[in-house]
């Protein structure tokens, strides 16, 4: 029985929602993609949304829908990769869940990342990759409570995620 949430947390294209969808259909668990919620919930695309009310108003959909999930059943939650920047968004997630830092070389990141529906990087190329690794990896890594090494490609992505969660479960 999984008891909290597992929130993954990472650089965007590092696996966060490809592992987490695999890993919650191999587990039998809910999974929730934040970017897809928020997407619901105000309508558009993540693109859209930046253009039309501005990145606070989206970091803002970000914590409305981890208040949100404080109330709904354990699952796995992919977040964006901007989500642990706020405060209040990173308390909540240590509150209700575990913390998974999903890491990946930056050159694997850089060769198959999709930037249009990425509007931080679509704007400003693939350097921004490096900018906003540099200004978030101490953020991840003092936030996450486990790290997994994704740098092994999918399938192995898949198992050692599947590892730690069962490690953090003791009946998954
Ligand atoms: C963002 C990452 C995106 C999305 C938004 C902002 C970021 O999610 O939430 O474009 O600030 O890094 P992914 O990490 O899934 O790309």
């Amino acid at each position: 029985m999984m008891t909290r949430h597992i929130f993954l947390i990472g650089m965007p294209g590092s696996g966060k929602s490809s592992l987490g969808k695999k890993v919650a259909s191999n587990l039998r668990l809910p999974y929730v993609d934040m970017d897809a919620r928020i997407q619901e919930t105000l309508g558009g695309t993540v693109t859209e949304i930046f253009e039309r009310y501005g990145e606070e108003a989206f970091r803002t959909a970000e914590t409305n829908t981890l208040i949100h999930l404080t109330r709904e059943t354990p699952s796995i939650v992919s977040t964006g990769g901007g989500t642990v920047l706020r405060e209040l968004n990173r308390t909540i997630m240590q509150n209700h869940g575990f913390i998974i830092l999903v890491d990946r070389p930056l050159q694997e990141i850089k060769g198959d990342i999709k930037l249009d529906r990425r509007p931080l990087l679509a704007a400003k190329g693939l350097d921004e990759v490096d900018r906003l690794y540099e200004a978030r990896i101490d953020i991840y890594r003092a936030v996450a409570d486990r790290v997994l090494d994704n740098s092994r490609g999918y399938f192995a992505g898949v198992d050692g995620m599947e590892r730690i969660i069962r490690s953090l479960f003791a009946s998954i």
